[in-house]
Parts: C-alpha cells; structure tokens; sequence
C-alpha cells in the first residue's frame, strides 16, 4: 500500500463515519417529527375560538363564555391565566396583590367555559388559555376578554329621572287636578304602587295607563320600579 491509498483508505472511512452520523440524525430528526406532529395518539390541541370573543357585564354580574371550538384530541383540560389589561408589566412585582384580587374570579372549567364571578373589580382582563391533552400541550394567548363596566348604582330620583317622565307619557291628564297630579312628588309617591300596577297591565285592558296610549317602554317601567326600590327619593 502506498502512502497516498491509505490516506485514500482513511478519507473513505471518514466519508462512511460521516454518512452514518448523517443517517442516524435524519432518522432520530425525523422520529422528532413524528412525535411534535402526531405523537403516539394524535392531535394536539388546535385552533380554540371563542364566539363571541368579548363578553361585557357590569360590576357584581357574573358572568360566563359560551363553549369554546377547539380541535384536538379528546379529552382536552384547560387551564387560564388572566392579566389586566393596561396594567404595567414591567411592573410585575408591584403589581403582585393586585393581580390576586381577580385570580380567584375567573375560572374556567372542563369544558372550556370561562366564567367570572360577581367579585371582579371593573377591568378589562385579557384571557390566556392553555390547553392539554395526550398529543401534547397548546398556549392560546389573549384568545377571550372580559370587560367589567362600572354599574350603575346611583339611585333613581322623582326629579332627575320620574318628573320628565311624567311630563312625557302622563300628561295632560294628570299634570293637574288635585290628587293624581303626578308632577307633585308627594302625589306619586302616595300612589306608587297604584302607578306601578296600572303601567304593568296590558295594553288596552281596564285601567291600564297611560288611559288610550301605548304601553311604556320596559325601561321606564323599571325605572319605576326601581325608585320604590331605591325608596322613593325625591332628588
Ligand atoms: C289620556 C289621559 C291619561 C293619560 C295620558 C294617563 N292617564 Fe292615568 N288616568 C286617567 C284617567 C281618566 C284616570 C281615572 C280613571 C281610572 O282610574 O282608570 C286615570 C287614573 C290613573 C290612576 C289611578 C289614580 C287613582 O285615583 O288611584 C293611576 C295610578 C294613573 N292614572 C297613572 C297614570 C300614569 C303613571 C300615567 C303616565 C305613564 C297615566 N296615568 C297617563 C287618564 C290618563
């Protein structure tokens, strides 16, 4: 052998050496493949949408998502995680306790569902949901948002809300007269439940008012309804 086949010699093996590494990680890569893919039972969770993706309620509502669509395997657990939205998140730390004050007042449950108790303070809260099953895992980020309004809890007085009303569907009959004139506060408060009474029954049956007219709209029935609540203030 002369020195330039054994160097030829060595190159082919190094070649061969080469050629079998190659081999065994294009196999293990693609055995990889098969498992991020497919895996031993199939499909990963996919494609979660919630319909429709916002929901909106007032402070000391609860309220829940519909249903998601997710395609996957079955079965498939979720988890969450819900962040303020606007909140600083370089700030983290700071923001540790706060976050904690709605952690505990959105769940979401086995089938996806996501529900906010009537505790969450008025926010907006972004929903990450991360789901599981046999093929594997899949993060969803800010795939469902609730949005907490401030509720309207200033009462209803006579006259902010009740007196225009009057004006409006009650006259002229009973802006004069002595006892059911209805722009006096101390009148409509002695007859409230009379009043409330004659709005709620149908229109056109026996003493339903406004006498000849058209039923009030629901809103101003349950305002009504909602100053005797509040107590009958006048202003
Ligand atoms: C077109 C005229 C007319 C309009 C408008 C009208 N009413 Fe009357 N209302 C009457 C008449 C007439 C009576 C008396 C007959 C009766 O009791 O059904 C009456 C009686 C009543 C009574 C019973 C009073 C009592 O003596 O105890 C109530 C309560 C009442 N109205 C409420 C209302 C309210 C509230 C409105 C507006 C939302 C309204 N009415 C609008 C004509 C009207």
């Amino acid at each position: 052998m002369t020195t330039n086949d054994r160097l030829l010699d060595s190159a082919r093996i190094l070649c061969a050496l080469c050629f079998c590494s190659l081999l065994i990680l294009v196999t293990s890569c693609s055995d990889d493949d098969d498992d991020a893919g497919t895996g031993a039972s199939g499909l990963r969770p996919a494609n979660l949408i919630y319909s429709p993706a916002t929901i909106t309620t007032s402070f000391g509502t609860a309220v829940s998502s519909t249903q998601p669509d997710i395609d996957g395997d079955e079965p498939i657990s979720f988890t969450l995680s819900a962040s303020l939205h606007g909140a600083d998140e370089d700030d983290d730390d700071d923001h540790d306790h706060e976050d904690n004050d709605f952690a505990d007042h959105i769940t979401i449950d086995a089938d996806g569902v996501i529900s906010a108790d009537d505790g969450l303070p008025v926010g907006e809260y972004e929903i990450d949901v991360t789901a599981v099953n046999s093929a594997g895992t899949t993060s969803f980020e800010e795939v469902f948002t609730i949005e907490v309004e401030k509720a309207n809890d200033e009462a209803i007085s006579y006259q902010a809300d009740i007196r225009p009303l009057v004006n409006n569907r009650c006259a002229p009959c009973h802006i004069t007269g002595v006892e059911t004139k209805w722009t006096e506060y101390n009148n409509t408060r002695r007859h409230i439940d009379d009043i409330i009474d004659r709005i709620q029954r149908s229109e056109g049956s026996t003493g339903f008012m406004p006498q000849s007219g058209s039923k009030l709209p629901q809103s101003e029935i349950d305002l009504y309804i909602q100053w005797r609540a509040d107590g009958l203030p006048d202003s």
